[in-house]
């Protein structure tokens, strides 16, 4: 069966080659990450899916559906936390990749091509998180997402910067438009690139090998792929999911209360991988020369710092890979790393201040970690909700019943049935108002006008505590101050 197959598609010696392909130096834990990102992408792609069959991308169901998923759908919390924290994985394994990449000397001849496919994946993934921001749609979704819009819009020219802004939008402000416009991004377009280019990724690195260790003589030593390293690459993997999964249960992911764009106290945090870009914005000056430090922050030094990682092939022209051969770059490699970790540290420590400042106010999730027991807040809703009292059960009643004829108000209707607001025979003897509701009543004249429609008699219709609750609620609202009545 085996030939048969090998025959017509040469799929078994294509998988054989895949195997027993050699690995320099030996198989190593230190090559695991790249296929560790592959199993985050995987994992936020199958749970993706499985969340898209939920969620709703508008203004009036993208929360709701969010919260659906947490409230009523099978493994749905878990699903969708899985998603949250595979994003972080993602992103985490494919900056410790890039980083050894770049130590290993490993972007260098001939791998440049799958370097600069690789820096242009981690700015996809960025994409991603970027666009999975906004969707859930809460207070945080909404105001971080508005900053993020905002900053693509001040990129000069002005012109230019609008059109970003007008199409991250779809429009003149942020709404259902520009909930299905981060949908599409985030769930057609950048998975699309992203998938072709990791095909590409990994067809190149199929043609150049493994870099192996930063040694400038091939190593005598070879491993093959199958089945020392595939062994390690799967332990890895299993790690990878197994950390996100006990994330996923101990710290499920947060949904605050719903966006509203009239809150402007709310205080917007962004994902961690952002923070050393705010820290940065908050240690620039306002003005730098004849450019703001808004811009320099957000454009000039993000744009600077990509040009430099796509141009590194070009840029580092030493053809040596041994460590002790490159010191320079060793050291501004580890002294990048160090300065974005403290601007990460300044940014983190600055929105935790804003928060404070704020007093903390919407930061409290409804569901997810943090979030109050969601038994505790439905019975709170409850007794919020059923009326305790006869003069809160006595308006139900009214509602239901008296509404009609009398006016919400309890102003009356014209021809129809008399005011009972500010009317003396209601606030008066409670006896006589008792036996006019139980039996009714017609041809009398109310405030001197009189009505061809008669009062109906509500005895038998409502029960007595239902008469005595509606009694009670029109004697003591509006401008009325009457005393209370009960069954006797
Ligand atoms: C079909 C319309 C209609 C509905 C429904 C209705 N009423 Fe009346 N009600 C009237 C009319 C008409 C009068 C005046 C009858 C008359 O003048 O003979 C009246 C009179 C009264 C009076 C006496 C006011 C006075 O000054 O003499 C009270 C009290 C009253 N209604 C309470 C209620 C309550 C409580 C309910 C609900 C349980 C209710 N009504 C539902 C039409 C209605």
């Amino acid at each position: 069966m085996l030939n048969w197959i090998e025959e017509r598609t040469g799929g078994i010696s294509a998988l054989k080659n895949f195997l027993t392909e050699d690995v320099p130096g030996g198989a190593s834990y230190w090559y695991t990450f790249g296929s560790a990102t592959l199993i985050a992408l995987v994992i936020q792609i199958v749970t993706g899916i499985f969340l898209t069959f939920y969620y709703a991308p508008s203004a009036s169901t993208a929360w709701e559906s969010t919260k659906f998923i947490y409230d009523h759908v099978t493994g749905g919390a878990f699903i969708l936390s899985l998603h949250f924290w595979g994003a972080s994985a993602m992103i985490a394994l494919m900056t410790v990749h890039l980083l050894q990449v770049m130590i290993w000397g490993a972007y260098k001849k001939p791998r440049e091509v799958m370097w600069v496919i690789g820096v242009v994946l981690f700015l996809l993934t960025l994409v991603l998180g970027l666009t999975g921001y906004l969707l859930p749609w809460d207070l945080n979704a909404f105001s971080a997402s508005q900053v993020s819009i905002n900053i693509a819009g001040n990129i000069p020219p002005p012109a230019f910067g609008m059109a970003q802004k007008y199409f991250l939008q779809d429009g003149t402000q942020m709404g259902t438009l520009t909930i299905n416009r981060f949908f599409g991004i985030h769930v057609w377009l950048v998975p699309i690139m992203l998938l072709g280019l990791v095909g590409l990724h990994l067809a190149v690195f199929r043609h150049n090998g493994a870099a192996g260790p930063p040694a400038d003589q091939t190593p005598k030593k070879f491993g093959r792929f199958y089945p020392d390293q595939i062994f390690m690459d799967t332990l890895a993997s299993f790690l990878v999911f197994a950390v996100v999964v006990c994330l996923a249960i101990w710290m499920p992911a947060p949904l605050l209360a719903k966006a509203d764009p009239t809150n402007s106290q709310f205080v917007p945090s962004p994902a961690w991988y952002f923070f050393p870009l705010f820290g940065l914005l908050q240690k620039l000056p306002g003005q730098m020369g004849p450019i703001s430090g808004e811009l320099v922050g957000t454009a000039v030094i993000p744009a600077l710092g990509v040009g430099v990682l796509l141009l590194l092939p070009w840029i580092d022209r030493n053809r040596k890979r041994a460590l002790n051969q490159r010191p320079y770059f060793i050291l501004l490699t580890f002294i990048s790393v160090a300065v974005v970790g403290i601007f990460g540290w300044i940014g983190a420590a600055s929105i935790t201040d804003h928060i404070k400042q704020s007093g903390g106010a919407g930061q409290t999730p409804v569901r997810g970690y943090g979030a109050p027991p969601v038994g505790a807040e439905e019975a709170a809703a409850a007794t919020a909700a059923a009326p305790s009292g006869p003069v809160a059960r006595g308006q139900a009643v009214y509602s239901q019943n008296c509404a009609s004829c009398h006016g919400a108000a309890g102003g009356g209707t014209p021809n129809l049935a008399p005011p009972l607001d500010g009317n003396p025979f209601v606030a008066g003897d409670p006896a006589k108002i008792i036996a006019v509701v139980n039996g009714g009543l017609h041809g009398q004249a109310v405030m001197g006008k009189s009505y061809t429609t008669p009062m109906p008699a509500w005895k038998g219709t409502l029960t007595p505590s239902q008469i005595a609750d509606v009694i009670s609620y029109i004697r003591g609202s509006w401008s009325n101050h009457a005393s209370i009545v009960t069954v006797k």
